[in-house]
């Protein structure tokens, strides 16, 4: 793989980031992370969607600007991600001076293009969506279906863009490459949806929506905050219709692009409509994933149960993201909705983090102390009886990783653990000590470390601080590409002492946890 570019959605700053908005940072980190330990020019892009009516009026309501609410609310998504070891490479604000210049660019190459026309309309504009629905969109009530909300009508002198003359390419490409829209099961959706698709609008009068980018050479007009914030993934690494940059020439096309599935009609539909008018390449996947819900409960600012990343590693005492993450990542198969409840969050992290994987290491590592003083001795290093299984497993977690199924591959990581603590039972190091028969015994032992090697690796992506700490211990280094993995990288000498052998990982204290319980949600 030459170069893997991948991208998540801009999140709206009109309020702080909550589990939802984590849940799809973390998964698009992992796959970065993952990424990273098989190609060496990565790239990941995350960052806010700022402009429009919604943050227009609720900046507003706050008695600011619009601009001092966007760095407010800006920052708490930026802390958010640092706290959770979101390690992008880039964090784009749609208020950038340099993203404005370029999608003013981009709107007058599309008018100049012919695809762009003005055209007199009136329509439902529901300001949660931002963005028209029609009538057969709405709930017998005449709600927003997503945001049980009355649309306003809107009756302006708008730009819209001919939607219609890429539909039937649109059509060609989903159907023509079953594997652009992952889970490949919402594919259906979208072309039931392109059906009865119609031009859209794609800019507002200003009049009623000052907060956007003006139209070049027409300031009665802002430019619609989807066209806006779709092309931050192309600003945001040097695109220009004058000219783009090297960067955007060795990055585009995006391999992955990681959104939710309530915006996969904007992705799949609008985005692509874009691209194909402004003659660049398409992006080779779009990961819709699913929800998440609070104890089965859609999250809601009603219902109080909004639960903020940041509250529940305050909740919980958590020093380090790792176990927050890899609770999210394997949340949901791919593509399908997940649940985040405290109760659960605590008993699988205790169970793989802490019981399974973090004291097999410490145990394994204690008895080479025990028993040859931390040293590895030459004649333990022959059999490697687990390398198979373990190879086997690195073949499969990035077989799912192909796919981006990342829970999928967190259980094949957790397998292999299981396998290596069954194998540590049957085999009975302590009780082949006392027997006296100690290369049989530093053999065992030996081939657990190595496979402890290869799972720090597997597990880097989820649990960066875990892995670090676990290689570490092993002596291991965690820059091994995947593809270079042997399974045979210890050494014979002296591996460790006792002082050095620490848990990586504390089994969440009951206590503590049922204090995060009553607490994660505030
Ligand atoms: N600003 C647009 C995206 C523009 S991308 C060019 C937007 N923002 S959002 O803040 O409403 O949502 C950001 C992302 O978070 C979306 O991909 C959305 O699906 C995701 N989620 C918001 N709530 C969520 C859950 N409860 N669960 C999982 N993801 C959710 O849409």
């Amino acid at each position: 793989m030459e170069k893997f570019y991948t991208t998540t959605a801009i999140d709206y700053v009109n309020g702080a980031p909550h589990i939802g908005h984590a849940y799809e940072k973390i998964l698009t980190d992992v796959i970065y992370r993952h990424f990273t330990q098989r190609c060496d020019n990565t790239y990941f892009l995350t960052g806010t969607d700022e402009h429009g009516i919604k943050i227009q009026k609720t900046s507003a309501q706050n008695g600011v600007s619009p601009k001092e609410f966007c760095d407010m609310n800006a920052q708490k998504f930026k802390d958010a991600w640092k706290a959770l070891d979101v390690e992008y490479s880039q964090f784009i604000r749609t208020t950038d001076e340099q993203h404005e210049k370029v999608v003013q660019k981009i709107f007058k190459k599309l008018v100049e293009k012919g695809d762009i026309y003005k055209h007199a309309y009136e329509g439902l504009y529901c300001s949660g969506c931002e963005a028209f629905l029609s009538e057969k969109d709405l709930t017998e009530d005449g709600l927003c279906p997503d945001h049980l909300k009355k649309p306003e009508v809107v009756k302006e002198e708008n730009y819209f863009f001919k939607l219609t003359k890429y539909k039937d390419a649109i059509i060609k490409h989903i159907k023509t490459h079953p594997d652009f829209i992952v889970p490949s099961f919402r594919a259906n959706e979208v072309l039931n949806q392109l059906e009865n698709i119609e031009d859209i609008s794609v800019s507002r009068v200003n009049s009623n929506v000052s907060w956007g980018i003006p139209v070049l050479g027409d300031d009665s007009q802002v430019i619609y905050v989807w066209i806006d914030a779709l092309s931050n993934y192309i600003t945001a690494i040097g695109y220009d219709p004058d000219g783009s940059s090297e960067k955007f020439e060795k990055l585009w096309p995006a391999n992955v692009q990681v959104i939710g599935k309530d915006i996969l009609k904007f992705h799949s539909i609008y985005w692509l409509a874009i691209l194909m008018a402004l003659e660049l390449p398409l992006p080779e996947h779009i990961l819709a994933h699913g929800w998440i819900t609070i104890d089965q409960t859609k999250m809601s600012k009603s219902l109080g149960n909004v639960i903020s990343p940041t509250g529940v590693l305050e909740a919980f005492n958590l020093e380090i993201p790792d176990p927050l993450r890899y609770y999210m990542a394997a949340a949901a198969p791919c593509g399908k909705d997940g649940n985040y409840s405290d109760e659960d969050f605590k008993e699988k992290v205790n169970a793989h983090l802490a019981n399974s994987m973090g004291n097999l290491l410490n145990r394994t590592l204690s008895m080479l102390v025990k028993y040859f003083g931390g040293d590895i001795k030459p004649e333990f290093l022959g059999k490697n009886e687990l390398k198979e299984k373990a190879l086997e497993t690195v073949k499969a977690v990035k077989h799912h990783f192909d796919y981006f199924e990342v829970q999928e591959a967190g259980q094949k990581i957790i397998e292999l653990v299981d396998i290596t603590n069954k194998y540590v039972t049957d085999n009975a190091p302590w009780t082949l000590a006392k027997e006296g028969q100690m290369d049989k015994c530093g053999e065992v032992l030996t081939n657990v470390l190595q496979v402890m090697t290869v799972i720090s690796s597997l597990i880097y992506p989820y649990c960066p601080n875990i892995a670090k700490a676990m290689a570490e211990q092993l002596s291991y280094d965690l820059n091994t590409k995947l593809d270079d993995i042997t399974c045979e990288s210890l050494q014979a000498g002296h591996l460790i002492d006792k002082q050095n052998i620490k848990p990586v990982f504390l089994r969440m204290d009951s206590e503590l946890a049922d204090k995060g319980a009553a607490h994660a949600g505030k």
